[in-house]
């Protein structure tokens, strides 16, 4: 079981989630590396049983809410067909519908997405933790 975490970071805080998720399932016993949208490393795409996929949170706070760079992520995203895949977004007040919305997207690359979890800008640690924590359930169920 090896992991991709493919993270779209404007000011570094999804970027320091990735890492953290990174460090995480590679102590679980999942090696996990991480590529940004831009530069994203298509032999550890093609060996990822699982790709993890994050964004920021843009809008105008309580409203509008989508994931940064969202036609961007569309375009970089290679097609995923068959491989389970996750959604986080890092947020500072309301995500609104962004996981939903990135949801989309890595679906339309072919992606089996399992779910989705977002992460307050304050607590990146935590927040990471928790979306491994069930994340590895949810590997471990099946
Ligand atoms: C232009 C812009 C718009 C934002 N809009 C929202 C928003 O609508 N709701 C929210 O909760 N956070 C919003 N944020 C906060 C970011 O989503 C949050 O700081 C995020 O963690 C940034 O991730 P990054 O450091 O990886 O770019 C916005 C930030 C920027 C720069």
């Amino acid at each position: 079981m090896k992991a991709l975490v493919i993270y779209e970071s404007l000011t570094g805080n999804t970027r320091t989630a990735s890492y953290e998720m990174a460090g995480r399932l590679a102590a679980a016993g999942v090696p996990t590396e991480v590529s940004s949208i831009t530069s994203i490393d298509l032999q550890a795409l093609s060996e990822a049983d699982v790709v993890i996929v994050g964004s920021w949170t843009d809008g105008i706070f309580f409203f509008g809410q989508r994931p940064g760079r969202a036609s961007r992520i569309a375009k970089k995203l290679p097609r995923i067909d068959g491989k389970r895949a996750v959604v986080f977004c890092t947020y500072a007040l309301d995500c609104g519908p962004t996981l939903e919305k990135l949801e989309r997207i890595v679906g339309h690359a072919g992606g089996d997405v399992l779910g989705g979890y977002s992460i307050r800008r304050d607590d990146l640690a935590g927040g990471s933790q928790e979306l491994v924590d069930r994340l590895l359930g949810v590997l471990q169920a099946s």
